[in-house]
């Protein structure tokens, strides 16, 4: 089974995914400054007829990065084109996607961080001065032409901002970062979502679903498909806090959020290290899976509600992380276990 939690689209969610997206800044739920922002720049390249700046949006996966880009096209009334970091291998291909944009078009890069550096060269006049340029010829005879391009917006996505170059960076007028939703809001999109599907739920069963989603919306939508097949076949089919606390239970949702290979994670940093500090790769051989996976996935949201830490030497559980598996893990003792210091490097 894929992991109900992983915040990575699956087959299931991507076909879901279009029905569920919300087309308008006004039903894009939370995230309440960044829509603020946007509206406020939409508005104002609107008004004076020009196209919008470029838009870098970054965070984790599942948030709502590509909903955003989609919502940033209808709303400026523009065609949106979609393409991803690794989809573009040469720099020719790049080149052909932006000769071929429409003006005003929006050019969506999913995976930003994932375009090779001879690409991305390719952008940077393309950002700046819509223009391309093109080196005819080798060596000393070699001349640059510059081909002008037609004005277009790119938006940018990226689960790893950290890893842009700065001149690409620099080149984005609109730096958008999405953090993981309250729970208020997640009720609201899950509610929404249940309207759009067909599904009976009470306020109580959408808070239910919305407080162990960790933060995610993709993840929200998709517990609430798993707790309507728990409740077809096990309850009357409609969802109230007590039948989404039975299949979330059933499925091994704790009640925090985390599921298995999150509670592997800090009890093998907890027992097997000491409570850490351990390397990421010591740590993916350790709990059997891929470090990327733990680092996109698992490690944002441990460190986010505080369960784990970075520290130069790697991780450590920290003393919430270690109450919340319980007491009395066998080979558990000292002081990360007894005391409630917070110190746990
Ligand atoms: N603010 C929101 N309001 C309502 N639904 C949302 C919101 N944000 C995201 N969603 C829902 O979550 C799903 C996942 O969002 P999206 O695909 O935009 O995430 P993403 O950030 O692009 O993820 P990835 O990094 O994996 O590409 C969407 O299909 C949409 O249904
Ligand atoms: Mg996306």
């Amino acid at each position: 089974m894929d992991r109900l939690l992983s915040a990575c689209a699956g087959e299931e969610d991507r076909l879901q995914e279009g029905s569920l997206r919300p087309l308008c800044l006004e039903d894009y739920i939370g995230q309440e400054a960044v829509k603020e922002h946007i509206s406020i720049f939409v508005d104002a390249a609107r008004q004076r007829r020009e196209v919008l700046d470029h838009v870098l949006l970054s965070g984790p996966p599942g948030l709502g990065k590509t909903t955003l880009a989609t919502i940033i096209a209808n709303e400026m009334g523009r065609p949106l084109r979609k393409t991803s970091g690794p989809a573009i291998e040469r720099p020719g291909d790049l080149a052909a996607i932006l000769t071929n944009l429409e003006p005003g078009e929006v050019l969506f890069i999913d995976e930003i961080h994932r375009l090779s550096r001879a690409v991305e060269e390719i952008l940077y006049p393309a950002m700046e001065d819509f223009a391309l340029d093109i080196v005819i010829g080798k060596g000393p005879s070699a001349r640059t032409l510059r081909l002008e391009l037609p004005p277009f917006t790119l938006v940018g996505a990226t689960t790893r901002p950290g890893l842009l170059t700065s001149p690409l960076r620099d080149r984005f007028g609109i730096v958008s970062r999405l953090d993981y939703y309250q729970v208020e809001d997640l009720a609201r999109i899950v509610r929404r979502a249940a309207g759009i599907l067909d599904i009976t739920i009470d306020a109580g069963g959408a808070w239910e679903i919305a407080r162990r989603s960790r933060g995610t919306p993709r993840i929200a939508n998709r517990l609430l498909r798993r707790v309507r097949d728990y409740a077809t076949v096990r309850a009357s089919g409609s969802i109230t806090a007590e039948v989404a606390a039975a299949a979330l239970d059933l499925f091994d949702i704790d009640q925090e959020g985390l599921d298995a290979l999150d509670r592997t994670i800090l009890e093998v940093i907890a027992v097997k290290f000491g409570g850490g500090p351990v390397g990421l790769e010591t740590l993916a051989a350790a709990v059997s899976e891929e470090s990327d996976t733990l680092l996109d996935v698992c490690e944002p949201f441990l460190l986010k509600i505080g369960f784990l830490q970075r520290t130069p030497r790697g991780r450590v559980v920290t003393p919430a992380g270690v109450r919340h598996l319980g007491k009395g893990i066998p080979g558990c003792a000292g002081p990360l276990f007894a005391a409630d210091e917070g110190d746990a490097g």
